[in-house]
């Protein structure tokens, strides 16, 4: 059974590279333990299509997949309780990705950091600004959005370096409600958790797969101890009180230890604990909450057949629930219409139909307390927006004026996503009787 709530919280996790520590307190453990409140409806999916992004290797696509999949049943989500899926098994994301991108501004997509920083090494290299960059790197934040849109996420859990992404998702969302008239999307938010410690690598710099600095959540035993000693220290000598400010080891340790524990090898830092012990400590602590994911994850990686399985009957509940009704709605609202069927608010009455369909003024005010009218046409749909009037009167005769066939650029503007000729011919419409 699924949570019945109003909240949908969601986030995406690329396939590619294998987890670390480092993605395991920064994002496993912390969705792992948000998936088990109660008022949550979660989900969780591998976002394959990103992937290929990233990389052009098919096996390592694969493998990484089963790898993040695998990582994250070991970790503990219940995919009897979250929605846990791969993005490639719902065709509706890329479709609605495409409806969307017929919304989304070019210069919106420009200014995406990822497409802009692949530019500025460009240019800083003497290339051509778009050298090596593909339309995947280019659409990514309208496929994300799609991601996001599809099931009217609220929340949805990312890094500092994905906001800007989220920020694109509500302007996309807010235009395709503003095109196609409607609510169709709910403006998403991401939560940043603030209190998500990044944890350091073995050089002692952030853990990252980009600085090759990482240890490898499920590194067999023997490994993980071989890394844990070459984790960078000072060369205080045994006995020496050392600082636990700044150091790797206390750091790792205090992300997997309870603040009991934490508070004890702070004591043992300022009594002068020998870096060698405090390695030997940090090796226990780390071994002791890994080991038993650790044996899952083995278990699991043994049996794709069975993640499969997870993945795809978790989309396919989705798509009966969520996307496919969604998108048959998307579609119908685009005009993506059957062709034998005329739209809902035209098949009443035929006289109903006429006034409906017809384009109409509407005059209003402004908190600036200025005067304005907008020309909606027959579906709502906002085509000319006025410049502002210090009076009623004066906006009304402007309206006048139009109805009788004055040029309207001297008033006002097409909506962003009007054309002129839309905005003429929906004038013409009004003068016309
Ligand atoms: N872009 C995200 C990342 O690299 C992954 C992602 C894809 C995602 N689609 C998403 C995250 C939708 C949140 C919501 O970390």
């Amino acid at each position: 059974m699924k949570p019945m709530t109003t909240q949908r919280v969601l986030t995406g996790i690329t396939p590619s590279g294998t987890p670390h520590l480092g993605n395991y307190a920064a994002a496993i453990r912390p969705a792992v333990e948000a998936s088990q409140r109660p008022g949550v409806e979660s989900f969780y999916f591998l976002s394959d299509y990103h992937a290929l992004i990233k990389t052009g290797n098919p096996q390592q696509v694969q493998r990484a997949t089963l790898e993040i999949a695998a990582t994250w049943l070991a970790a503990g989500l219940r995919p009897e309780r979250v929605w846990f899926y791969r993005q490639s098994d719902i065709p509706e994301i890329t479709e609605l990705a495409w409806l969307l991108a017929c919304v989304t501004g070019k210069g919106l997509l420009n200014r995406a950091h990822a497409y802009k920083a692949a530019v500025d090494k460009n240019i800083a290299e003497s290339e051509e600004p778009d050298a090596g960059v593909t339309m995947g790197l280019f659409m990514y934040p309208v496929l994300m959005a799609a991601d996001i849109l599809m099931f009217n996420a609220h929340k949805v859990p990312v890094g500092r370096d994905q906001v800007q992404h989220l920020e694109m998702a509500r302007d996309i969302a807010a235009s395709f409600n503003h095109r196609y008239g409607g609510e169709h999307f709910v403006l998403p938010e991401a939560a940043v958790d603030e209190s998500v410690a990044t944890l350091p690598g073995l050089d002692g710099r952030k853990m990252s797969k980009s600085y090759d600095n990482i240890i490898p959540l499920f590194a067999p035993p023997d490994t993980l101890k071989k890394l844990v000693s070459g984790i960078i220290t000072d060369s205080k000598a045994p006995g020496e009180p050392k600082e636990t400010e700044g150091s790797a080891l206390f750091q790792l340790f205090q992300a997997f230890a309870t603040p009991a524990e934490t508070e004890a090898m702070r004591i043992r830092f300022a009594e002068g604990i020998s870096w060698g012990e405090t390695k030997e400590a940090l090796f226990h602590k780390l071994e002791s909450v890994i080991a038993p994911m650790r044996a899952r994850y083995e278990e699991l990686i043994d049996e794709p057949a069975r993640i499969e399985q997870v993945l795809k009957s978790g989309a396919a509940a989705l798509r009966t629930k969520y996307a496919a009704p969604f998108i048959a709605r998307l579609r119908e609202a685009a005009g993506l219409r059957p062709l034998d069927r005329l739209p809902a608010a035209s098949t009443n009455s035929p006289d109903k139909a006429k006034t409906q369909t017809r384009p109409q003024f509407k005059q209003y005010r402004e908190a600036d307390g200025l005067f304005y009218f907008k020309l909606v046409d027959g579906e709502g749909r906002l085509l000319l927006l006025s410049r502002g009037f210090t009076s009623a009167r004066e906006a009304g005769q402007a309206v006048a004026g139009l109805k009788k066939g004055e040029d309207y650029k001297q008033w006002g503007e097409p909506a962003p996503g009007a054309s002129d000729t839309s905005v003429r011919q929906a004038i013409d419409a009004l003068h016309a009787d």
